[in-house]
């Protein structure tokens, strides 16, 4: 192995693939290009430093020192998780590991249908699927108190290039999820979610208001503006009946 292949794979152990061994694997024209990208990608580089799974931390980092989302005690459900930087930030923002002895403790439970290796202060139930009703039982077990305070979906079917399809198929998923939120989101609740842009996009963020009192589209730095990658971000859910705490 020879070139940006040698450095990419020495460099990235956390990358999107979800292996070296894949992105070591990829060596079409589309995927040269994609790697140049990657290795001048400044998230890439930050995530490498900061010690962050992948780049996508940035993401919530941002989202979250503008929205405040996260503080220390909340139980977060982070759908989607692998390889787990969003789980990462978490862990940091709720406490979930203890590090600040004068705050509250929280709570991260991470699920994906791929393996995630450990992490302290998370609990990961993968390989699971969100859209089998058996994985809901398990969360609703793991979750302390039954409830999550912040449902987060990174989540992203495997992509076909047929942007319509890719649409729905994530679209479908966001709504498995908002079915299953009276369920586990405690009212008052937040859910941060990813979608790709297309023409279900404006009919999904009315039902959100249906649920939540403010729903906002957002884009942080770290999404490519090349990519029809957008979060919805919906806050103080109504229907949760109550914080499932105690
Ligand atoms: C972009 S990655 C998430 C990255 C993650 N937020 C992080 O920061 O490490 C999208 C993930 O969604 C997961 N996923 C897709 N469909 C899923 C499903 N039905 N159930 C659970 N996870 C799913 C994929 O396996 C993949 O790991």
């Amino acid at each position: 192995m020879t070139g940006p292949w040698k450095l990419a794979c020495a460099l990235l152990p956390w990358r999107g693939l979800h292996g070296s061994g894949q992105l070591c694997r990829a060596r079409s024209g589309a995927d040269h290009q994609w790697l140049a990208r990657h290795l001048r990608d400044p998230f890439v580089k930050a995530a490498k430093a900061e010690c962050y799974r992948c780049r996508s931390a940035f993401k919530l980092l941002a989202l979250d020192d503008k929205y405040q989302l996260l503080r220390p005690g909340l139980r977060v459900l982070d759908c989607g998780a692998a390889p787990g930087a969003w789980s990462q930030v978490a862990v940091q923002r709720v406490n979930a590991a203890g590090a600040d002895s004068g705050a509250a403790i929280g709570s991260v439970l991470g699920v994906d249908l791929l393996h995630i290796s450990p992490l302290k202060g998370a609990t990961f139930l993968c390989p699971a699927d969100v859209t089998d009703p058996s994985t809901f039982q398990r969360i609703r077990e793991l979750l302390p108190g039954g409830r999550a305070d912040v449902l987060l979906s990174d989540m992203a079917p495997n992509a076909t290039g047929i942007r319509q399809l890719d649409h729905d198929k994530l679209i479908s998923l966001c709504l498995t999820l908002l079915a299953q939120a009276p369920t586990i989101l405690c009212c008052g609740g937040t859910f941060l979610f990813k979608t790709w842009a297309g023409s279900q996009s404006q009919w999904l963020q009315k039902q959100l208001a249906e649920d939540f009192r403010s729903v906002r589209v957002v884009k942080p730095a770290a999404s490519r503006k090349d990519s029809a990658e957008l979060y919805f971000l919906a806050t103080q859910y109504r229907r949760g009946k109550d914080s499932g705490k105690g």
